[in-house]
């Protein structure tokens, strides 16, 4: 959520600024901004708008470094030009640029009103910039003791990045909550909220910790605490290369990362499968055999697209492992004073690594004793280095706002941990063969559904038609319906439903009308009279029906079909989630949505 890049160096900043803002707009697009610092002062430039429009604003004198620019969605103060970062103090001697919320910004604001500061916008950041000008007013000596003086005075979350006129070589970042990297060049350095902005300079980074601060030139950097310590860092590298975020030829972002699944989903499997014990390898849980066969249960925690993920993780976990499983989302779990139990494994979902939610959920259970784990996208990112273990998914960047490879990888890491844990406990060695021999089939399969993208897209016509469409689906299809429901609104907006199929009888089949058409998950299964009685239902009510389907049903009780190829029972889910992100995909193109960009969101949601 907004999105901080920075350069110091010999080069321009600010054509490096507009490309690693471009690569961060995901993280927010109501405003954007940059700030250069150089002999004749502070330049600053900010717009009411997305980046490109930042870049078509920039005059040719422009130029200099170094220099710090801010992708932006809105917390405090509307998306307006003049709430746009940086901020800077009256004298235009400082500028800021903050992602996160100060939370005693209205007393420190009214404080500083009270001194004589007159205030240019409504944000809390503003306030950051006053009060380093309050500091060096009252003898700070140089920059980095301005700032760790400003930010003593601040409650909250931040990550932030500082320009000083006066010390035009250098920037000064902060993290306490909110992301700050440095990215390490030959005599020039980086710094981002996100590796994004980076990969197309250096793979060298070093990721601040909570309470750090860096004070970083054009041949190096130093970090150090609020009270003047200074830490001990090294780098690592990043293994994301520029291809994967950027759009190539593909017409978005979303389409891209979908049809990008059988690879996803292969890097996911690699090197992890054991066919000689017919069980799975993940070296990175940080748990020996006997602490794995200690485990009573296991809580997956995740936020929106994490958390479905994670119910299909939890039934693959009851399945293959038969231990206890549930999921839940983890913006909830924190408020209700969690009982933590020792024998349970906690899981922590997240693809970008930074939700807020997640984040508070995972030091909740470490601060009361719990052991988590977690299934995390980005690498080096604030969830995965909080947790005690885990599985990365090496999706690479998902650059639309939307989820997609990331949910399909996550489902993936949770089968290879219930294969791992259910063959430390019972799982027999050809059943433990018989979902590996589903994992290796899934590549291959995910592109033959991606070959039905035409007819997906002749569909998603009609549904982009609709006011509102329910989505159904039993057992395992119930959170495939959910995340089905959830693509669809999120970039089609497109109102819809999901619930699971037997729960219709009870309420919402009072919805069912000829223009509420069902999106239904049907599987060849044990439950198939089941679902296929749902159908009946719904027809019964004039309902058009669309179905996820093994076969082709009868045109009784599905409008239409979409064949998805058969795997393992416990796998099916991953593989009936593809045409329903294709769904949403093409419901959002008919109707000439922001695809990558849906309106008010932002990826990586770092505000509660
Ligand atoms: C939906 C979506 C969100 C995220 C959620 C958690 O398409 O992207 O629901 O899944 O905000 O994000 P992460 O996985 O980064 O914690």
């Amino acid at each position: 959520m907004c999105g901080i890049v920075g350069y110091v160096g010999a080069q321009d900043a600010a054509p490096i600024l507009i490309e690693g803002l471009g690569r961060l707009e995901y993280r927010g697009y109501d405003s954007a901004g940059m700030a250069l610092a150089g002999k004749s002062g502070l330049k600053v430039r900010k717009v009411s708008g997305r980046v490109a429009d930042l870049a078509a604003d920039l005059p040719a004198r422009f130029k200099g470094a170094p220099g710090i620019g801010h992708t932006r969605w809105a917390t405090h103060g509307e998306p307006t030009q003049e709430n746009a970062h940086p901020h800077t103090d009256t004298a235009g001697r400082v500028a800021v640029v903050h992602n996160g919320i100060i939370e005693n910004a209205d007393e420190l604001r009214a404080k500083l009103v009270a001194d004589g500061v007159e205030f240019a916008s409504q944000t809390d950041t503003e306030i950051v910039a006053h009060l380093i000008a309050a500091a060096f007013a009252a003898g700070a000596s140089d920059l980095e003791q301005a700032v760790r003086q400003a930010l003593r005075q601040c409650v909250g979350a931040y990550g932030l990045a500082v320009l000083d006129a006066e010390n035009p070589d250098r920037i000064v970042v902060a993290r306490n909550g909110s992301p700050v990297l440095l990215g390490i060049g030959e005599k020039e350095m980086f710094v981002a909220s996100d590796v994004a902005a980076l990969i197309g300079h250096t793979r060298q980074v070093v990721y601040l910790d909570d309470g750090e601060l860096a004070s970083v030139t054009a041949t190096g950097y130093r970090t150090f605490t609020l009270d003047a310590r200074t830490t001990a860092k090294s780098p690592s590298t990043i293994d994301w290369d520029v291809v994967g975020a950027e759009i190539g030829d593909n017409a978005h972002f979303l389409i891209k990362e979908i049809n990008e699944q059988p690879r996803t989903i292969a890097r996911a499997l690699s090197g992890r499968i054991d066919e000689r014990f017919s069980t799975a390898h993940l070296g990175g849980l940080n748990m020996t055999v006997r602490e794995a066969r200690e485990i009573k249960r296991v809580t997956i925690l995740g936020c929106g697209t994490a958390c479905y993920a994670g119910e299909l993780g939890a039934q693959l976990i009851e399945d293959l492992a038969r231990v206890p499983a549930t999921a839940e989302p983890a913006s909830e779990f924190r408020y209700r004073n969690p009982v933590v139990d020792p024998n349970t494994l906690y899981v922590a979902v997240s693809q970008s690594g930074e939700t807020i939610d997640t984040l508070a959920a995972v030091q909740e259970l470490q601060r009361k004793g719990g052991r988590v784990i977690g299934i995390v996208n980005v690498v080096g990112s604030t969830i995965a280095r909080q947790v005690d273990g885990g599985i990365y998914l090496h999706a690479g960047p998902e650059m639309s706002v939307a989820a997609t490879k990331s949910f399909t990888s996550t489902v993936t890491a949770f089968a290879l941990l219930a294969l791992h844990l259910g063959r430390i406990r019972d799982l027999a060695p050809e059943q433990g063969r018989r979902i590996i021999a589903g994992l290796q089939m899934l590549p291959e399969q995910v592109t033959e559904i991606l070959a039905q993208s035409d007819a997906i897209a002749d569909i998603a016509k009609e549904i982009a038609q609709s006011n509102s469409v329910m989505f159904v689906g039993r057992r395992r299809g119930w959170p495939v319906a959910r995340e089905g429901a959830q693509k669809l609104k999120e970039v089609s907006y497109v109102h819809a439903e999901a619930y699971p199929s037997a729960e219709l009888k009870h309420g919402p089949l009072a919805l069912i009308s000829p223009e509420m058409p069902t999106v239904a998950v049907v599987p060849d299964d044990d439950l198939l009279d089941k679902n296929t009685s749902t159908l009946s239902e719904i027809k019964a009510r004039k309902g058009p029906v669309v179905a996820m389907a093994h076969r082709e049903l009868s045109t009784d009780i599905a409008d239409r079909t979409l064949v998805v190829p058969r795997n393992e029972p416990e796998l099916d889910p991953i593989l009936m989630s593809i045409p329903l992100q294709l769904l949403a995909y093409h419901a959002a193109v008919v109707l000439g949505r922001d695809v990558d960009k849906p309106r008010n969101l932002a990826k990586s949601v770092t505000v509660e």
